[in-house]
């Protein structure tokens, strides 16, 4: 186990094989059943890339996906806190993930995840109306998103617009088949990076297969 280019995360190499983890923050706890490795007194939570797109864009090469220590990260689409839980490892005790989801019956699921991890605050909300909860959140350097709605980039760009700070970084997850079921994946991600470069500087883009069938990863600058 060693610490990978990527700040807060970690890899360990057999053979052809790569995993990737995050510093379990709450010791003896794992979130999603994932497995749970001790070394040198430290507690490694294993990251999978099939059930994460954001392990999946580091395991296809991504060099740098702007999360540090301290951050405050937007989460748009925190399901019960798979990906979230991570992030949480990653910006540790002195950064806070604000996770919105807009189910009800997903968002349970994370507020017990956020009764151990005091780093995620939960709010249930539509990411798709940024105002509804323009109250709770201030400035975030990262704005993460994975939604899986029609209007994705737009949805990314309005949040970006009111909540990411100047210099912070944008993560887009986009899966094709949400936007157009009809047309071939390269052709949707296309459209999606011209609606956002209109706004945003992109620094990196993967495409997520085979951990991920037809999605892709934007990662973007704010001007
Ligand atoms: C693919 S899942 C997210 C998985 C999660 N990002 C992870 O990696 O652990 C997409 C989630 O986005 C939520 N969602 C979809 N549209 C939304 C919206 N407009 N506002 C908030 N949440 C939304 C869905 O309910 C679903 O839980």
């Amino acid at each position: 186990m060693r610490p990978s280019n990527i700040f807060e995360v970690y890899e360990d190499q057999r053979g052809k094989r790569k995993s990737l983890f995050t510093k379990n923050l709450i010791k003896g706890n794992p979130v999603y059943g994932e497995r749970i490795f001790r070394n040198q007194g430290e507690e490694f939570r294993e990251w999978d890339p099939s059930r994460s797109k954001l392990a999946a864009t580091i395991m296809k090469g991504s060099t740098n996906v702007g999360i540090r220590k301290g951050d405050v990260v937007l989460y748009l689409g925190a399901a019960s806190g798979t990906t979230p839980s991570h992030i949480s490892d990653m910006v540790g005790e002195s950064g806070f993930v604000f996770g919105v989801e807009f189910s009800p019956r997903v968002l349970r699921d994370l507020v017990f995840v956020a009764e151990k991890r005091k780093n995620i605050i939960p709010i249930l909300a539509d990411a798709n109306k940024p105002l509804s909860y323009a109250g709770r959140i201030v400035v975030a350097d990262i704005v993460y998103q994975d939604v899986a709605q029609r209007n994705q980039a737009e949805i990314f760009l309005k949040n970006c617009k009111y909540f990411l700070k100047p210099g912070g970084y944008g993560l887009l997850a986009v899966k094709a088949k949400s936007i157009d079921i009809s047309r071939r994946p390269r052709d949707v991600f296309n459209e999606v990076r011209q609606d956002i470069e209109k706004e945003l500087i992109i620094i990196d883009y993967r495409e997520l297969g085979p951990f991920e069938k037809d999605h892709c990863m934007y990662i973007c600058k704010k001007k």
